[in-house]
């Protein structure tokens, strides 16, 4: 296994600055980093995965050593298939923390050669979660600051478009 591909898994609905900021650093780290949305059957998503895929590449295509792609079942096996080595996730508070350990041990019991590798995303985005600003966002409250423009834009046209 090579240590220069990693892989950030993720259901990215819809990429946030904290994402962002996470992907940045870990271009710089990794000689290839694959941002790996989840294709899964979250009951109401607000995005499709093939929108969320779109938009990450369009807000990380500064990044060439930047892959977006969709996974589906054990990450372990993804990881195996991509030939990547670390697992890389972002943990902004303490709170993060026991979800996080319990996913990284029981990957490690899956498959002991991969490690998970856990990065800090800027403290300003310390709060900022997908959750949140889809709850924002439907209850008509600004974005500014939490998402990239063009996914604001499209969040705003999904809205519009379910209230047409
Ligand atoms: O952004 P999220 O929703 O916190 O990401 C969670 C994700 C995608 C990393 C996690 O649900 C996952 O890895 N799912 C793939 C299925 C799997 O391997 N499950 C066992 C994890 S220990």
């Amino acid at each position: 296994m090579k240590t220069s591909i990693a892989i950030y898994p993720g259901s990215f609905d819809p990429v946030t600055n904290g994402h962002l900021d996470l992907i940045m650093r870990g271009e710089k780290m990794f000689d290839r980093l694959i941002v790996a949305v989840l294709k899964n059957m979250e009951k109401e998503p607000l995005f499709t995965v093939p929108e969320r895929v779109e938009m990450l590449r369009e807000v990380t295509k500064q990044w060439p050593a930047v892959e977006v792609e969709v996974f589906e079942g054990l990450l372990v096996e993804y990881a195996r298939k991509r030939d990547a080595a670390v697992i890389l996730r972002g943990i902004r508070a303490v709170s993060d923390y026991e979800y996080e350990l319990q996913m990284a041990l029981m990957n490690r019991k899956l498959e002991p050669r991969l490690e998970t590798v856990f990065m800090l995303p800027g403290e300003s985005y310390s709060y900022l979660s997908a959750k949140l600003v889809r709850e924002i966002a439907q209850l008509g409250g600004p974005l500014t600051g939490l998402v990239p423009p063009l996914v604001e834009q499209k969040i705003r046209a999904k809205l519009a478009a379910a209230a047409s």
